[in-house]
């Protein structure tokens, strides 16, 4: 190991390195956190001003991160914020953490990453240690963040380290946190790969290392790809379900009693998050520019962004039974987060679902505990909407209570007992009654003979 190397990994091994979180969103945050509570003195940098100064009084704007965690690291010292790039030149090493969206065209939009580079740039120092964690297409580590750090003259691998390490954190997930998940850590160097390795050792339980950067940002992508298009192939199950006249919830349920050689994914009202809807359209990108056409991407895709239209054919159908239009119609959508007891509002398909509701005509109402407010430029409803309480004069008001995110804070009990029409995207309601209809199934058997109640 060169002197550099040798000197930076006596710093981390000995919890003497001074560690830097740039990015403190859902990501970055609980780094941030689990290196402090592992005795690393962590500086996180963020452009948002109100991130910093939540974090300075020792506040929590993340769900999974402890508001009394937060509270203590920042109290202790170990754990503080900034808007300024400068205190990279005080940092031994750099985990970067910033957005990776898609443009409208469906083409990665790096630019968070170069912002964040560039300024890192500007004060970078010999013997730093910068880790990529964003999600983003094989090569972006060598091919995009290496040439903007070797500009100030600093040779990767020898001067400064450099490595790919995806992050894998399941918002809402109480099982698996940063700690627990094994972190998968490629570098353009072996010394490199050594130094990351060293680094999360001090806080995460298992660490993965791979051959290189690339192989590392690849297997991010294959474990997204996997779920859009598992996701979609159960989607398109579920549609092939409801013309065939078979409930899909029963088939999957029945499906994952094969202890082997099987795993269960669930269809819904489509994909949302930060991640699966958009991460696959990186990988696709970059197969594209080697002349490679990624089909299972492609229709994975296309089926997962028809379900919102499927979710929407739904509650018309439903609605139609009793003899109701959608035009008109008052639907109350229960859950509107991408899902399940999360405020992650992010590429939601219920945002999708309700827009389409508003353009044929409904009259549209939202309830969901974790999610105040939708502004109207995000679910192009032309107005701003604010989360109605789910009791029983609102249940019983709408024509139809579209369940679309099933957390569980939801009485659905209550849902049953007072909403005259049920559509259910989520099998959130398990018996059966007739006012119920579900996604990717028949509608239920007496259905025809069931009428809507008039809101009292
Ligand atoms: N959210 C998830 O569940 C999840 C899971 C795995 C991987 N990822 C990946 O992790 C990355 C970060 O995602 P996230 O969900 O934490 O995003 P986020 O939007 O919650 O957080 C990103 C943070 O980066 C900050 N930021 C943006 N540009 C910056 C810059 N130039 N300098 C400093 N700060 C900057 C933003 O203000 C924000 O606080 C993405 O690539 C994402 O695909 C996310």
């Amino acid at each position: 190991m060169s002197p550099t190397a040798a000197e930076l990994m006596a710093r981390i091994q000995s919890r003497r390195a001074r560690v830097g979180v740039v990015g403190l969103g859902y990501v970055g945050l609980p780094l941030a956190v689990e290196f402090a509570r592992n005795g690393l003195m962590c500086i996180g940098i963020d452009l948002d001003a109100r991130k910093v100064a939540a974090i300075d009084r020792g506040e929590s704007y993340i769900p999974d991160v402890a508001a009394a965690d937060v509270k203590t690291l920042v109290a202790e010292g170990l754990l503080t914020a900034s808007a300024d790039f400068s205190a990279v030149a005080t940092l031994d090493t750099i985990n970067i953490c910033v957005p990776t969206p898609l443009r409208k065209t469906k083409d990665p939009d790096m630019s968070f990453i170069v912002s964040a580079v560039e300024a890192i740039a500007a004060h970078l120092r010999t013997g730093t240690l910068v880790v990529l964690e964003s999600t983003t297409y094989p090569g972006t580590t060598e091919e995009v963040v290496q040439p903007l750090l070797e500009r100030t003259g600093l040779r990767a691998g020898v001067d400064f380290f450099l490595a790919f390490s995806p992050e894998r954190v399941d918002p809402g997930n109480a099982t698996y946190n940063t700690r627990n998940v094994p972190k998968v850590v490629g570098g353009t160097t072996p010394e490199c790969a050594e130094l990351a390795r060293a680094l999360y050792g001090t806080s995460i339980d298992t660490v993965i290392p791979v051959s290189s950067p690339r192989v590392a940002e690849m297997v991010k992508l294959l474990e997204n790809t996997f779920r859009a298009v598992n996701i979609g192939l159960v989607n398109e199950i579920a549609l092939m379900c409801d013309k065939l006249g078979i409930d899909v919830w029963e088939v999957v349920d029945a499906a994952r009693t094969k202890p082997f050689g099987f795993m269960p994914f669930y269809p819904g009202p489509g994909l949302g998050g930060h991640c699966i809807p958009i991460d696959p359209f990186y990988l696709s990108w970059k197969a594209r520019q080697h002349g490679f056409e990624p089909r299972f991407i492609e229709l994975a895709g296309s089926v997962n962004a028809a379900m919102p239209h499927a979710t929407v054919g739904k509650i018309t159908e439903a609605l139609n039974v009793g003899k109701q239009s959608l035009n008109g119609a008052r639907i109350l959508v229960a859950g509107i987060a991408y899902k399940r007891d999360i405020d992650d509002m992010r590429e939601s398909p219920a945002l999708d679902v309700m827009g389409l509701l508003h353009q044929r005509g409904a009259r549209v109402s939202y309830a969901d505990p974790f999610v105040p407010a939708v502004r109207a430029r995000s679910w192009l409803g032309g107005y701003d909407l604010s989360a109605v309480t789910m009791d029983r004069a609102t249940l019983a008001e709408a024509d139809c209570v579209a369940i679309l995110t099933d957390h569980r804070a939801f009485d659905y009990d209550a849902i049953v007992a007072n909403a005259p029409l049920i559509v259910d995207t989520r099998n959130a309601i398990k018996r059966t009654h007739p006012h119920v209809f579900k996604l990717g199934a028949p509608a239920p058997a007496c259905a025809q003979a069931w009428q809507p109640v008039a809101a009292t």
